[in-house]
């Protein structure tokens, strides 16, 4: 068989398998394979709608290359956006500025922030410990170890009052009836406990917006990313909780993605 013609029947098994990128899934496929064995060997993986990244083990994230499993949500190129919105409040970058990520899941959040900002340090917490152990080699895969600490821990449970300059979170923002209809790469691979939002999408948001504003230190900034129909919703929650200078950002693709404040 030619090579054309391997590559068209690679696509071929791709696309019956509903997927509508399969030229440029195979283009990654091929850059990662040994041989064909191996080709054939992912393709069929994909074809049964496993993650992309998942196969290929690794995703790009921000500058940085960060390792991925199944035992982390993949980071999306949208939680870019959150990372954009936190730089462009962050004053002086070469501050000493102490930052914590909520949910730090593959540590994506915390050390894009980090990359960025020489002189912080932080802290990512998350409940999964098996998360943890891929964000901690996320850190080490990046020459990002010694600012970054990551705890296991619910939400900002064991973080003091008054003591962050930035706090950020991705929460798990999904309605839990909507989990079953989406694309099975998320609905089958990813861990339910990093899109479970509860009944309407919002139950994290109710006490973490609260829990940001007691651990951050006046003037202080928080952001955390929302579902594209949950800015109206997580501003007044941030209003309520005391924010001020509350802000929604959008993401590349137009959708309001961030909301944002400061600690007065
Ligand atoms: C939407 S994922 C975000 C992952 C990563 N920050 C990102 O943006 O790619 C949400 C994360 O929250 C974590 N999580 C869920 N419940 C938690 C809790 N009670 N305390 C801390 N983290 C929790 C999940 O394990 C998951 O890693």
């Amino acid at each position: 068989m030619t090579d054309a013609a391997r590559k068209a029947r690679w696509i071929g098994q791709l696309k019956s398998a509903g997927i509508g990128e399969a030229a440029v899934d195979l283009r990654h496929i091929l850059l990662a394979a040994a041989d064909d064995a191996h080709v054939d060997d992912m393709v069929a993986r994909r074809a049964r709608r496993e993650p992309l990244s998942h196969i290929l083990g690794d995703k790009p994230f921000w500058t940085l290359d960060l390792k991925v499993t199944p035992d982390v949500l993949t980071p999306r190129s949208d939680t870019e956006t959150l990372v954009e919105t936190v730089l462009k409040h962050a004053g002086d970058k070469s501050a000493a500025l102490e930052i914590a990520d909520f949910g730090t899941g593959s540590g994506a959040i915390l050390l894009a922030l980090l990359s960025e900002l020489p002189n912080a340090s932080g802290l990512g917490v998350d409940i999964s410990e098996s998360a943890l152990a891929i964000a901690r080699e996320n850190a080490f895969r990046n020459g990002l170890e010694a600012r970054a600490v990551f705890r296991t821990g619910n939400w900002a449970d064991s973080v003091e009052d008054n003591s962050l300059d930035i706090a950020v979170s991705n929460p798990p923002y999904i309605t839990s009836a909507v989990i079953d209809t989406l694309e099975p790469e998320v609905r089958d691979h990813e861990p339910r406990i990093a899109l479970d939002g509860g009944d309407d999408g919002m139950y994290v948001y109710r006490f973490l917006l609260p829990e940001l504003f007691r651990i951050l230190k006046p003037y202080g900034r928080m952001a955390v990313e929302i579902g594209y129909d949950q800015a109206e919703a997580v501003s007044a929650l941030a209003g309520a909780a005391g924010f001020a200078d509350i802000a929604t950002t959008r993401d590349l693709g137009g959708q309001p993605r961030v909301v944002s404040g400061h600690k007065p």
